[in-house]
């Protein structure tokens, strides 16, 4: 390793530490390890002249500095925009002695946007969060974006000089989903998809900054879409395990332009909850509503349901009755009351809202009944009705299956991607990535009581 980078990597070090968590959080400031850059920084190709090159969010200049080894004498000059001017300031003393450029305090999705300037290499590690829909910063940007870090790679991919380069390192999130779909019909307008790297293991990449989602470098380049697209993935930091080579034409599919790992990956990837045929509602009863219709014991003289809250599973599982502060029975007094309630058969809960110290945002439950229950609004449930006419899941199988999935790792960050929110509601459920109903109900074979979330992830992958 030389020098600078060794100098690299302590300023990174450095500036982790002497910045308070709560602003790392607040400026999604997830420093790139060295090794993450130096392989982002190889990904780019040859290049005959001199380069231009940009390096958006440019935090302490870690990958600044990749790319002067990647390039060295080749490098005519690398501008940066950061937002933070502390890290500004870091970046100077780390790069300016070294190469020319400038050096833009601001924020990288406004400025320079009328300035012009065009780039050969364009180099990021974006902010990783989420974007509101009207958050005023969408109007600067060529198609809606979910989230900072799609927002600049757009920006970057205006940028680009034509047969330019732009190597980001982003969470996998971008690769399918509603939400991201107006980002990738942009990119994909503009550029070719070149390159992709994954990492085997999603912790390990940025342990050092907390970073529990699934993340990889992807090359772009603004010509047209190449033939076949380079896929690598590495398990162990660093390491490179496998290289293949698709053709773009088997990663890029549908009119939404999902993209995909590898040509096996599943199809159904391309699909959602809703488009499966799953339909989400919300739980009915809202308690403090209905309190003259529920009871802690069963009614004797009363015709009643048990109703289901989301403490009704303490271990994963249904248990009914149970003794936590909550009415047990819904009783069927009247009409209204009646249309309240769910035929027996399978569903799967959804819990509408999560602490924000809970591991995770989605957290889902199987629901298979032999008897009519009433279920709670503090939870959205699947079906395979209508909104308005609910239908059970068409087998207990699918409902284990289901709840396995949206209990995985994926989904849970493929939410935190698109949402900010610690609530989880029957429209975000829709758009949801997901397999088919076949493969969801073998998946619910291998369902059991208690699966710790290592063993959750590992069934699920499969279908990823
Ligand atoms: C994930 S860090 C990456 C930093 C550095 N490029 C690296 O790889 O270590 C994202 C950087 O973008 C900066 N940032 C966040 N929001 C920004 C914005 N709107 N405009 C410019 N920079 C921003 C953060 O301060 C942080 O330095």
């Amino acid at each position: 390793m030389t020098e600078a980078f060794e100098q690299a990597i302590r300023t990174r070090i450095k500036a982790i530490s002497d910045t308070p968590e709560a602003r790392r959080q607040a400026l999604a400031q997830h420093l790139t390890p060295p090794e993450v850059a130096e392989l982002a920084a190889s990904l780019f190709s040859d290049a005959d002249r001199a380069l231009d090159c940009l390096d958006l969010g440019g935090g302490t200049g870690i990958l600044s500095v990749a790319l002067l080894e990647r390039y060295g004498e080749q490098v005519e000059r690398i501008d940066t925009v950061e937002l933070d001017p502390t890290l500004a300031r870091v970046y100077d003393e780390e790069l300016r002695e070294r190469v020319g450029g400038k050096t833009i305090l601001g924020d990288a999705l406004i400025a320079g946007v009328n300035g012009g300037t065009r780039y050969d290499r364009i180099i990021l590690n974006p902010p990783y969060k989420k974007m509101a829909s009207n958050d005023p910063r969408q109007s600067c940007l060529p198609a809606h974006s979910a989230n900072l870090y799609s927002a600049f790679i757009m920006r970057g991919v205006e940028q680009l000089r034509d047969g330019g380069e732009l190597v980001a390192i982003v969470p996998r999130s971008w690769t399918n989903g509603d939400y991201f779909t107006p980002f990738r019909r942009f990119v994909l307008s503009q550029c070719s998809l070149d390159m992709l790297h994954i990492y085997g293991s999603r912790d390990e990449v940025f342990s050092d900054t907390n970073v529990l989602q699934e993340t990889m470098i992807v090359r772009f380049s603004k010509r047209r879409q190449v033939g076949k697209i380079r896929v690598s993935e590495s398990v162990v930091k660093g390491a490179t395990l496998v290289v293949r080579e698709y053709e773009a034409r088997d990663l890029i599919v549908g009119d939404k332009l999902v993209v995909r790992i590898s040509p096996e990956e599943s199809t159904s990837l391309g699909e959602t909850v809703e488009s499966v045929g799953l339909c989400p509602s919300t739980g009915k009863v809202v308690d403090f509503r209905s309190r003259g219709y529920i009871t802690q014991e069963k009614p004797k003289e009363r015709p009643s349901v048990p109703l289901i809250y989301v403490g009704n599973f303490p271990k994963g599982q249904l248990q009914h009755p149970l003794s936590f502060g909550k009415g047990q029975w819904f009783c069927l007094d009247d009409e209204w009351a009646t249309k309240q309630v769910c035929d027996p058969g399978a569903y799967v809960l959804v819990k509408r809202f999560s602490a924000k110290e809970e591991r995770r945002r989605v957290v889902a439950y199987p629901l298979v009944v032999d008897a009519p229950v009433a279920l709670e609004n503090h939870s959205s449930f699947l079906h395979q009705g209508r909104p308005r006419r609910v239908v059970p899941l068409r087998s207990a199988d699918l409902a284990y299956g289901l709840s396995l999935w949206l209990n995985s790792t994926f989904i849970d960050e493929w939410f935190r991607g698109v949402s900010g929110s610690t609530q989880v509601n029957a429209g975000d459920i829709k758009k949801m990535p997901c397999p088919s109903l076949d493969d969801l109900e073998s998946l619910g074979q291998k369902w059991s009581v208690g699966m710790d979330q290592k063993v959750i992830d590992e069934v699920c992958g499969v279908l990823i």
